[in-house]
């Protein structure tokens, strides 16, 4: 089974990027053929800055790989190295009802807002469709806000089957399996876009300074609460150990304790869990080298799955002459 996601890199990579996908998708790479690129050319249409979209692939890919992402199971690419992506995302683009784009909400929300979308965001799900077509994905594990961009891609290619004769694989949208509903320092959802975030590889002083600042609860202190749905406890549930869980919740039950403790317990507990892959990271970082040649590696491969897709949309709808035998 091919196995394939996309990762937008507009910026570092935080606890809700982490324990409601990528952990899931690296999981994924030991059953599965691992497919996984970074999303540049969707990034362009929020990272309006060279140096930093750069910065942000760079910094991914290195991340990715700290992670546990093993390039010698999985394939990892970065999404512009594969330019038969947007030959194909035309002819895919030519079949596409308006209608059909007018109704996803990336582009949707954005207009409700009264924002001027471009024809970059407007035509995103085409885009997204090509990436997964073509390399013969099996399935697709996605986060819940992805699942309609997957029926876009569903309901093109099989449009362009029905027209053209069986060139695409139907791929299978899955939402991921354990995401975790993580909580930002604000006790909203975590998203960059509220500033509530906890980086991954957050300098360790700098991300115990935020967590002393998480929002608790107002009740008084001495008042026994219940752990599950409080914003510490639920951090703590993603990065302590069964028995540090085990005790929060006992302390929070019984009530009479200091949040102080318990953010220090937290902050702890981050350094901990994230240790190995902050050393991994540290190494890959003076390595630049190798995370280029595992890139170049990555495309060179995904490449030669997209040529052959695109070979056959090709020859389907008439822009190539016929081979010659
Ligand atoms: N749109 C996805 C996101 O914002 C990223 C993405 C781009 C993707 N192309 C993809 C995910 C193909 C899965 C398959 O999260």
């Amino acid at each position: 089974m091919r196995v394939l996601s996309g990762i937008q890199p507009t910026g570092r990579f935080h606890w809700g990027n982490y324990f409601g996908a990528i952990r899931q998708y690296i999981q994924l790479q030991h059953e599965h053929d691992g497919y996984y690129f970074i999303a540049d050319l969707h990034a362009l249409n929020t990272v309006r800055d060279a140096a930093s979209l750069r910065d942000h692939v760079l910094d991914a890919a290195i991340d990715l790989l700290a992670l546990g992402l093993d390039p010698k199971k999985a394939t990892l690419f970065v999404q512009s190295e594969v330019p038969e992506v947007c030959q194909l995302c035309w002819l895919l683009m030519t079949g596409t009802p308006m209608g059909l784009l007018e109704r996803c909400h990336a582009y949707k929300d954005k207009k409700a807002k009264g924002l001027n979308a471009s024809a970059g965001l407007f035509t995103y799900p085409v885009l997204m469709a090509a990436d997964i077509l073509a390399y013969d994905a099996n399935w697709v594990p996605v986060g819940e806000d992805q699942l309609q961009h997957i029926e876009v891609c569903r309901d093109l290619a099989r449009s362009f089957n029905a027209h053209y004769g069986e060139v695409f694989m139907i791929p299978e949208g899955k939402i991921v399996e354990g995401a975790a509903k993580v909580p930002g320092i604000d006790g909203e959802k975590m998203s960059k876009s509220y500033d509530n975030t906890l980086a991954i590889f957050e300098d360790p002083k700098a991300q115990r300074k935020k967590i002393m600042r998480i929002a608790t609860d107002s009740r008084p202190m001495d008042q026994p609460k219940e752990p599950e749905g409080d914003t510490l406890f639920d951090l703590l549930k993603l990065v302590g150990t069964p028995t540090e869980v085990d005790e929060v919740a006992a302390i929070d039950r019984r009530g009479q304790f200091g949040y102080g403790d318990i953010k220090k317990r937290l902050a702890d507990a981050s350094e901990r869990y994230f240790a190995e892959a902050r050393d991994r990271r540290a190494a890959l970082e003076q390595n630049s080298e190798f995370v280029l040649q595992v890139l170049a590696e990555g495309a060179d491969r995904a490449r030669q799955v997209a040529a052959k897709v695109l070979y056959r949309a090709q020859q389907a709808c008439g822009t190539l002459r016929a081979a010659s035998s």
